[in-house]
């Protein structure tokens, strides 16, 4: 299978040797190729350049040709944090929200995640696999290109299990990139005493069942007043740091208790959330990226979810901040029932534009390459270089790339290529 976009407006991405991560200033220089052409084969991407020096077509056997005229051509998005496995909606909190209560007090009344844990626990796994899949689905069609999916709705051994097992069947039945996080930390169910309790029952038996049976990439924590405290998210990062498994950490989403400072010294991958993130923890990721140099090991990601903060009504995580702070920011949608019910990195983008200042480049790099560097998938995914995948975005016609958050309900994406072929879904 050959295809051969050509006239295409800008080709967004296209780097001749594509690099981890980008940082600081290199985000709003995210490159772009204007009055391009890109060439692809078996799913991948094998060569692209100026329509100026087009070398023509020297075999037309099964050659598809797609003539781009006034698109953009941008790598597929990769969404870096999701709860995309779970077992129903919570609207019905969306509409207590609307009468006075806050997300807060409806956690503390059983509701939020102790309400998704209850009915999941519920579902056979055959319904949440056949739920999940339409929603995985659903994000490909929306320009999804990889992503990562956490469980954390289980809170028992047997439910966390059917969970991880979810994704694992998912990795096999859809063709982008998926990889697996434990979010074993995420509330403390009612049957432990205390977060410490549970962490110890996290620690010491799901954790190395579930590495042992193959379940996961990453590990996940809560770390935040009122679930799970600096104490027990180091316990869960040594165990996990032990099998060689990092960690992508929910932090800082409402309180700055130590966390970020946690993660860089447990070197993991990633810290999500960021919304109450000051200048000094901001300097410790400074430190964190410059000690680590390109080609060797990997920093700790600083992820925002303006998706989280638009619905809940929190503040946004400070994107420009982080970014004139010289740092690789990525955007991910957070698609879970209850603080983020979206999969749609479309509209992530848009918001981090709209809401944290972000030029058009900056937010697009966020949302891919960076996104594929907070899931070590950046030499497959997230930008167009040779040899990588061909999960691409095929936009609508568009005068200039800050169109996507002028117009901030138009359609952007039109075409989605996954591995090369256009999504049918
Ligand atoms: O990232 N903050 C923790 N967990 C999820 C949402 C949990 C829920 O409300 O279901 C989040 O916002
Ligand atoms: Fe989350």
């Amino acid at each position: 299978m050959r295809t051969l976009l050509k006239n295409i407006k800008g080709l967004v991405g296209a780097f001749e040797e594509v690099p981890r991560d980008v940082a600081g200033l290199e985000m709003s220089n995210f490159p772009i190729l204007y009055n391009a052409w890109l060439a692809i084969e078996d799913g991948v991407i094998v060569d692209f350049g100026s329509m100026d020096d087009f070398p023509g077509i020297l075999d037309w056997s099964g050659l598809n040709i797609v003539d781009a005229e006034g698109r953009w051509v941008l790598p597929a998005w990769c969404d870096s944090h999701t709860h995309t496995v779970y077992a129903h909606n919570r609207s019905e909190e969306f509409l207590m929200r609307l009468e006075g209560m806050t997300y807060q007090e409806i956690a503390e009344r059983g509701g939020g995640i102790l309400n998704s844990a209850k009915a999941l626990q519920a579902m056979s796994e055959d319904e949440l696999f056949d739920d999940a899949l339409k929603r995985v689905h659903a994000a490909i069609a929306t320009g999804v290109g990889a992503m990562e999916i956490k469980s954390g709705y289980g809170l028992t051994l047997d439910a966390e299990r059917k969970m991880l097992r979810v994704i694992k069947r998912l990795k096999e039945a859809v063709p982008i990139p998926i990889k697996a996080t434990f979010l074993g930390c995420h509330a403390v169910p009612a049957e432990f005493e205390d977060a410490a309790a549970y962490t110890k029952h996290v620690v010491e038996e799901m954790l190395p069942t579930f590495a042992r049976d193959g379940l996961i990439d990453y590990v996940d924590a809560f770390c935040e007043k009122g679930y799970f405290g600096v104490d027990e998210t180091r316990a869960l990062l040594i165990a996990s740091n032990a099998l060689g498994i990092k960690g992508k950490v929910h932090v800082n989403q409402f309180n700055e208790i130590g966390g970020i400072n946690l993660c860089i010294n447990q070197k993991a991958l990633s810290v999500d959330h960021l919304e109450v993130c000051g200048a000094e923890v901001i300097q410790r990721l400074v430190e964190d990226y410059k000690g680590i140099e390109k080609g060797k090991g990997h920093p700790t990601y600083p992820v925002a979810l303006p998706g989280c903060s638009h619905f809940l009504g929190i503040p946004f995580a400070p994107g420009r901040a982080l970014i004139d702070a010289g740092l690789p920011l990525a955007l991910a949608t957070d698609h879970n029932p209850g603080s983020a019910p979206s999969g749609d990195m479309t509209m992530v983008v848009r918001l981090a534009s709209l809401k944290m200042n972000l030029l058009p480049r900056e937010a697009i790099a966020a949302a891919t390459l960076n996104g594929a560097a907070a899931m070590e998938l950046s030499h497959e995914v997230g930008a167009i270089g040779r040899g990588h995948r061909a999960n691409l975005i095929l936009s609508h016609p568009m005068e200039g790339l800050q169109h996507m958050a002028y117009r901030f309900t138009d359609a952007v994406v039109d075409k989605v290529f996954v591995n090369g072929e256009i999504w049918e879904g």
